[in-house]
């Protein structure tokens, strides 16, 4: 059926972040303190079949495109099985999925025979000294094997690295490098203050004016080019290199104005929007015996009472300072 769902400004919401475990098994520091956080049990994550049915309801609402994040997702066991039941699911167009890449390389034969959209996989540094300090686990070259069998295997890959002062700029030219004779994305990202901690600097000196400042000396030629809709990406193109150069302003800027998302976060909260604190709970709506139109309803109203600028209704509350994880929420 050819539905549309929009939110009360008419933007038409497409795009689900899921988030399948809030379990991880790295420790970045921008996204989790080293102790780890309060870990949820497993009996409040949605089940695979929970989830299973979110997507296929919301699908059914007009979703088309979904992405898989956690946490890690292939932390939790038997996740590849629960992917290839999504892609069962007709009306889903788009399957991707965000990894660190540690466990994922196991996976790659599944990956491509269930056709996934594409991977992003999160990789800070290229350095094994500075990987293990941003990250506090000694596993670049699992992310490295990783990296190369997706390569091997043609499935579309973009790199997320997060830039961060002190931590990792000196990496900024050698992951453009990396890029020069690759087919991928390669994407610079600005940290948010979602470190699980509640302490974060709110000045930001590498935003992203000063990554492109920093790609500009060593690439003079770099160019501007159109960035697809919905992108939270800027787009830039170094003359010679067969990939493409991504900047995500994503704590300067706010994609308010053509957001097309909505987050369903490891406990089963809906977002409606990245800073906000929790539309429905969709868990407790499953287990009390919602049907399949009750959800879907239930699901139309919180969005249809989005924020027309969420991040300026929310993300300015305690003074920027977020206590929960990027893990629990998927990013
Ligand atoms: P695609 O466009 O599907 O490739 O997804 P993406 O780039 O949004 O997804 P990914 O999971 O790779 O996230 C990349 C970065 O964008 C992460 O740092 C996310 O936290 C951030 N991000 C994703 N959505 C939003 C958003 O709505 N607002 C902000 N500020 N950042 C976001
Ligand atoms: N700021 C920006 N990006 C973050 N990610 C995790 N935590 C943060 C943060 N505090 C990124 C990860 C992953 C993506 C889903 O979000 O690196 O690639
Ligand atoms: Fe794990 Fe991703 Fe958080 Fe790093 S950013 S600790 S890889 S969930």
């Amino acid at each position: 059926p050819n539905v549309s769902l929009t939110d009360n400004f008419g933007r038409p919401i497409t795009y689900l972040r899921l988030a399948v475990t809030d379990r991880c098994n790295l420790r970045c520091f921008y996204c989790m303190p080293e102790e780890g956080i309060k870990f949820l049990p497993k009996k409040e994550l949605l089940s695979y079949e929970e989830m299973e049915r979110l997507v296929r309801v919301t699908c059914e609402m007009g979703i088309k495109k979904v992405r898989i994040t956690g946490g890690e997702p292939f932390a939790r066991k038997d996740m590849i099985f629960f992917l290839e039941r999504l892609r069962k699911i007709p009306t889903l167009e788009e399957l991707h999925i965000t990894t660190n890449g540690v466990l994922t390389k196991a996976y790659i034969d599944k990956l491509k025979e269930i056709n996934i959209s594409s991977v992003n996989l999160s990789l800070d540094t290229l350095n094994q000294e500075r990987f293990l300090k941003i990250t506090r686990r000694d596993q670049l070259p699992s992310v490295l094997a990783t990296f190369n069998e997706l390569l091997k295997a043609n499935i579309p890959v973009k790199i997320n690295m997060v830039v961060m002062d002190g931590k990792n700029t000196e990496d900024i030219i050698p992951m453009a490098e990396f890029g020069k004779d690759k087919p991928i994305s390669i994407r610079y990202i600005e940290e948010m203050p979602f470190n699980g901690s509640g302490s974060f600097k709110t000045q930001l000196l590498w935003d992203h004016t000063a990554i492109l400042n920093q790609l500009k000396v060593a690439y003079p030629g770099i160019v501007k080019t159109q960035d697809p809709n919905h992108s939270t990406a800027y787009h830039y193109q170094i003359p010679g290199f067969k990939g493409n150069i991504g900047i995500i302003a994503a704590y300067t800027r706010t994609f308010c104005g053509s957001c097309n998302r909505i987050r369903v976060t490891s406990l089963g909260t809906l977002k409606t929007c990245l800073y906000d604190h929790g539309a429905l709970d969709i868990k407790s709506l499953m287990r009390n015996g919602a049907s399949d139109r009750q959800l879907s309803l239930a699901i139309a109203s919180a969005i249809g009472k989005r924020h027309k600028n969420g991040w300026q209704a929310e993300a300015s509350r305690d003074q920027g300072q977020h206590h929960e994880s990027m893990s629990t929420i998927g990013g």
